[in-house]
């Protein structure tokens, strides 16, 4: 099979082919694609979380020192020494699992402490952890909104947000565009009970900022309540990292408050904050909480100690957004587009999936790991190589990219002749 024209899309619900013989063809293009050398998808990692790290290279068996610039990991949080000292403290005190969920018997003192803490941190009454951000939204959303509901969705939120609505109905308005979401609100303000409106804080394929102040003030006209998702804001905006709510001076004031501790926070699990009595509905309501053993007791004491660092050492944030600077001023000096871009996820977006899967393959070869984004994750028109940026990345390791980024976008010859909107 020639992979060239293809993509996922085309296996996710072939006619007439059971989930064996649909699994055999998708193989069929994998395996073209792999011999293409395409395949850039889980790639193995031989260390932890940093700026440059020892990766497998598949192709040829041996091992690249890559600049790495596909972490979430924005402030390098996994690597903190005080972050690591609380997990292994916690390992030996408590052991490796909770073993059970939380209602019962799976709930440690560490675990309410990190309730309150996300809380407290988030500007909420309460909050409730789950072992993973996608749990924690969809778990959420399909425990709140059912048939006689409305979820009205930023068409570009995240996966998980979209999953949870399953039960419900669903809307969606222009990505960030205000007259389309009141467009949407207008529309749906007396057909049904609950309506919430959707958004991420920060959309992880575009690295831009939901402008949260309209959105809370048109969602508030038309009786509609807020949910964000702070998985890519929380420790990277807001004056001292509380994310979104905190930019646009709202904290307290968005309904829920959801997000990861699996990026800038360094760990994983997710949360959702919000009054004490949404809260303690989804205790007992949210079958992705109730139904699944709760966090390692090294996790919960490494995030809380994240979150410790988070508040007293702004320096990690500093460092991280005059790399955002740095580097977004010379990718657009070289005439690369961006999008609309504001924070350390950088899209180059390209518009065509064959050349950035070649573009992908030369930046390995070159020993800069970044990911290629591709149809149906977004339009064929906005297909793009993705980067994110840490705190930790120097200046060489930034210009050494920007060196092979300017190579490669002229030999692809995408410098200056992306479009996007
Ligand atoms: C915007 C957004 N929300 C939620 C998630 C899910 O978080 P987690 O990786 O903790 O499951 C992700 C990440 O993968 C994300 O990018």
């Amino acid at each position: 099979m020639d992979s060239t024209n293809l993509s996922m899309a085309d296996f996710l619900n072939t006619p007439g082919l059971d989930i064996m013989q649909r699994a055999g063809k998708y193989y069929e293009f994998l395996e073209d694609f792999r011999d293409k050398q395409h395949m850039q998808y889980k790639r193995i990692a031989l260390e932890g979380s940093g700026p440059v790290r020892k990766v497998l290279d598949s192709y040829t068996g041996k091992v690249r020192e890559m600049i790495y610039l596909a972490s979430n990991d924005y402030l390098n949080l996994t690597r903190h020494p005080k972050v690591i000292e609380a997990g292994r403290v916690a390992l030996e005190k408590y052991g490796a699992g909770a073993g059970s969920v939380p209602l019962l018997g799976g709930t440690l003192d560490i675990h309410i402490e990190l309730e309150k803490k996300i809380a407290a941190f988030k500007g909420c009454e309460s909050a409730i952890i789950y072992t993973s951000g996608f749990g924690s939204n969809a778990g959420a959303l399909l425990s709140m909104l059912q048939e006689d509901d409305v979820a009205v969705l930023d068409m570009l939120v995240h996966a998980s947000i979209i999953d949870g609505c399953k039960n419900t109905n669903v809307k969606y308005f222009k990505h960030n565009d205000m007259d389309s979401l009141e467009s949407t609100l207008k529309k749906v303000k007396d057909k049904y009970r609950t309506k919430l409106v959707a958004v991420d804080g920060v959309y992880s394929m575009d690295g831009d900022i939901a402008p949260l102040d309209k959105i809370v003030e048109i969602a508030k006209a038309y009786g509609a309540y807020v949910m964000i998702d702070e998985a890519h804001a929380t420790g990277v905006i807001g004056k001292n990292g509380r994310g979104t709510p905190e930019h646009f001076n709202l904290e307290g004031k968005v309904d829920i408050v959801a997000g990861t501790f699996s990026k800038a926070v360094g760990g994983v699990g997710g949360f959702i904050a919000s009054n004490k009595e949404l809260v303690d509905l989804l205790n007992f309501y949210s079958r992705t909480y109730m139904f699944s053993t709760a966090m390692t007791p090294q996790a919960t004491a490494s995030i809380i100690q994240a979150l410790n660092v988070i508040e007293t050492e702004p320096v990690h944030k500093e460092k991280l957004w005059d790399n955002i600077m740095y580097f977004r001023n010379n990718l657009v000096d070289l005439g690369f587009c961006l999008g609309n871009s504001e924070t350390a996820i950088f899209p180059i977006i390209i518009g065509d999936d064959m050349k950035v899967r070649e573009m992908c393959r030369c930046l390995h070869e070159a020993d800069i790991y970044v990911n290629p984004v591709l149809y149906p994750a977004v339009p064929r028109r906005f297909s793009r190589v993705r980067m994110s940026i840490m705190s930790c990345h120097t200046k060489e390791h930034l210009d050494k990219a920007l060196n092979v980024l300017e190579y490669v976008g002229k030999k692809y010859d995408v410098i200056r002749k992306c479009k996007i909107g």
